[in-house]
């Protein structure tokens, strides 16, 4: 069958197997971002932004994104010109093997979409549903404070 959705910005009119999950679709597409963990909804390494809100790609079909437009981590910054969100993730140390990377820059998008002035416990409530195996969550907290106090300050692009 076809769809028709939007991917980073860019119209797509593809043919897919009804049955495709999204993160196989992405990867196919060269979304290396979207990462592939449990395939089972637990641990959000395949976490994209549908029309701005996080969702996890591996339990998603291709139909499932017809009209609808899909952001990934690719869409944000590049290694040599990265968003102040992924800025922040390097200077504050909460990149180690970088497989949760994308996900978390991901879902902390979406936070700092809605609210530029999180408490602690607000961040790590919007993480919760993201594992990262490396670095004990700590950093990773401190990178989404460090990235919304850039934001509150005009830093974002
Ligand atoms: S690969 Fe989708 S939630 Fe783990
Ligand atoms: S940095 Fe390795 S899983 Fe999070």
């Amino acid at each position: 069958m076809r769809v028709a959705f939007e991917l980073n910005g860019t119209p797509q009119y593809l043919d897919v197997d009804p049955g495709e999950p999204l993160v196989a679709l992405l990867r196919r597409l060269g979304m290396k971002s979207v990462k592939e963990g449990c395939d089972t909804g637990d641990c959000g390494a395949c976490t994209v932004l549908l029309d701005g809100r996080a969702v996890r790609s591996c339990l998603m079909v291709a139909p499932q994104v017809q009209g609808r437009k899909v952001t990934t981590v690719e869409a944000l910054g590049t290694v040599d010109d990265p968003h102040p969100l992924q800025r922040a993730f390097l200077d504050a140390g909460a990149v180690q093997c970088g497989f949760c990377t994308p996900g978390m820059v991901l879902v902390a998008y979406e936070l700092l979409g809605r609210n530029d002035d999180p408490t602690p416990d607000e961040v790590r409530e919007a993480i919760a549903g993201n594992l990262c195996r490396c670095t004990g969550y700590v950093k990773i907290v401190d990178a989404v404070l460090l990235a919304a106090r850039w934001k509150r300050e005009g830093r974002w692009r």
